[in-house]
């Protein structure tokens, strides 16, 4: 009897196959989720995969691209599977203890860039900083900026603090655990944002296994209709504002309404919803009253 050499798993058929088996599990984006997890156990790049197809894996490379499949196809997200998670021009290390960042999220990013140019000195907290991608994002791109990152949980802050280190940004960064801005005493900033949660609890059940069995309740949970959040940030953000300052929260996309009365009931000027580049409101935005003139016109 001789024995048949076990058939070498090349690349390109390591992703083909990959890609049948997650669509027969039902994930979206089966292509390049197979992609995304084939590039790390091979430890290749995209373009390997492409120029270089009938590159053989090796069988350690195999079985940890096979235990991917795996998890991948019990709907655990790539970004848990991989670790890690691009966010704007930053990559990000993840864990199930923080909410995956989502490129919705870049309004935010967006906004805020937009209206302080990369040589303005200015203050920013983020409420609920989670991986840090909000915060890390902005000041990757603003040297002169300084940033409080704040949230609840001590192993979100952990992970914030660790993307902080990998990014170098320690000197610009400093992570406070507590609940919203108790605890910040009369500190002000130039420029607050917070993602807070804003699903309704009833809705959490009905969401896609990735984001119902994986992510943290915490990060999800806005209580019965998704705004018990913006109803104590709303005026605390507004407190913790500097006059003339500004803010950003993301929202729901059918929240734009409400979120923008309880800012205006809590005295903000100016606000607005920003949408995302799938059309959907995401972002309200306005300022805080500036300083009257102490000298008016007589
Ligand atoms: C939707 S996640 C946003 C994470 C991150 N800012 C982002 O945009 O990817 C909300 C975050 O708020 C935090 N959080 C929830 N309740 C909080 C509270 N009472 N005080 C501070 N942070 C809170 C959660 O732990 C979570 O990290």
């Amino acid at each position: 009897m001789t024995d048949t050499p076990l058939e070498a798993l090349t690349l390109v058929k390591a992703w083909t196959g990959a890609r049948e088996r997650l669509k027969a599990a039902g994930i979206d984006s089966p292509a390049i989720d197979a992609r995304l997890m084939l590039e790390t156990a091979a430890g290749v790049s995209r373009t390997d995969i492409i120029s270089d197809p009938y590159r053989e894996l090796t069988p350690e490379q195999a079985a940890t691209f096979d235990d991917y499949l795996a998890r991948r196809a019990a709907r655990e997200p790539v970004s848990h599977i991989l670790g890690r998670k691009g966010f704007w021009k930053i990559m990000l290390g993840v864990s199930k203890h923080v909410l995956t960042p989502r490129p919705d999220t870049e309004v935010i990013v967006d906004s805020i860039l937009a209206a302080f140019d990369e040589h303005r000195h200015f203050t920013i907290l983020d409420l609920g900083v989670g991986s840090g991608a909000i915060l890390l994002a902005i000041l990757a791109e603003r040297p002169n900026a300084k940033g409080l990152g704040v949230d609840i949980s001590s192993e979100a802050l952990a992970v914030a603090r660790e993307n902080a280190a990998n990014l170098g940004l320690e000197s610009q960064v400093a992570l406070l655990r507590g609940d919203w801005t108790q605890g910040l005493g009369d500190a002000t900033f130039d420029v607050v944002v917070a993602n807070p949660p804003y699903i309704p609890s009833a809705h959490i059940e009905s969401l896609e296994p990735e984001v119902r069995d994986y992510e943290p309740r915490l990060a999800l949970d806005g209580g019965t209709d998704g705004l018990d959040a913006y109803r104590g940030l709303a005026p605390e953000i507004l407190r913790v504002l500097k006059p003339d300052g500004v803010f950003a929260v993301e929202i729901g996309f059918d929240q734009s309404e409400a979120v923008e009365a309880l800012f205006r009931e809590a005295g903000a000027e100016d606000v607005r919803t920003r949408k995302d580049l799938a059309d959907k409101d995401r972002v309200v935005g306005g300022a805080k009253k500036p300083l009257g003139n102490p000298f008016p016109n007589r």
